[in-house]
């Protein structure tokens, strides 16, 4: 089922210079973008988007970090995107993520885990909505994926 799903390079991978590595991930994977931006992130957006995690000890440090510096937020689609980009992601503490996953790769440690990505349809649709606009969803173009698929149809 072809699915969106709402994912943030964070300001430690900004400021690694990881940008470029960790969007060619999701494009090599063959997912397509279909919303791209960086953007400092509001105290209003980081509160709705980490809402979940309020009152938990890491949060103040949570919404200092995702506050500190820009972020790339991105809208990805594919079949079975949101789970497909938590495979490549990896797991949520880098220390336990294997290896070849973005965290795996790209981080030692929890508070600097270089990438979001939405767990669910739910937070999905939500995380989308804090972040982006409906017109902002660039949907009138195909990926080489796309055509390749189709010519088999
Ligand atoms: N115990 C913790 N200590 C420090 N930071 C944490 C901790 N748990 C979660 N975080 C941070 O909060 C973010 C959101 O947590 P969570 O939703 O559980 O993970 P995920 O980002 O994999 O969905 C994590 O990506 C991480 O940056
Ligand atoms: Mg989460």
């Amino acid at each position: 089922m072809t699915e969106r799903t709402f994912i943030a390079i964070k300001p430690d991978a900004v400021q690694r210079g990881l940008i470029g590595k960790i969007i060619s991930r999701i494009e090599e994977k063959g997912y397509k973008i279909i919303a791209l931006k960086m953007l400092e992130v509001s105290e209003k957006q980081a509160a709705a988007h980490y809402a979940e995690h309020y009152g938990k000890p890491f949060y103040p440090n949570l919404v200092k970090f995702i506050t500190s510096t820009p972020i790339v937020a991105m809208v990805i689609e594919g079949d079975n995107a949101i789970l497909g980009m938590r495979q490549i992601m990896g797991k949520t503490n880098p220390a336990n993520a294997e290896v070849g996953t973005i965290r795996g790769d790209f981080s030692p440690e929890m508070s600097f885990n270089v990438i979001h990505g939405s767990d669910g349809p739910e937070s999905a649709e939500r995380e989308i909505a804090i972040y982006f606009k409906p017109e902002e969803m660039c949907t009138g173009w195909k990926t080489a994926f796309e055509i390749l698929k189709e010519k088999m149809n």
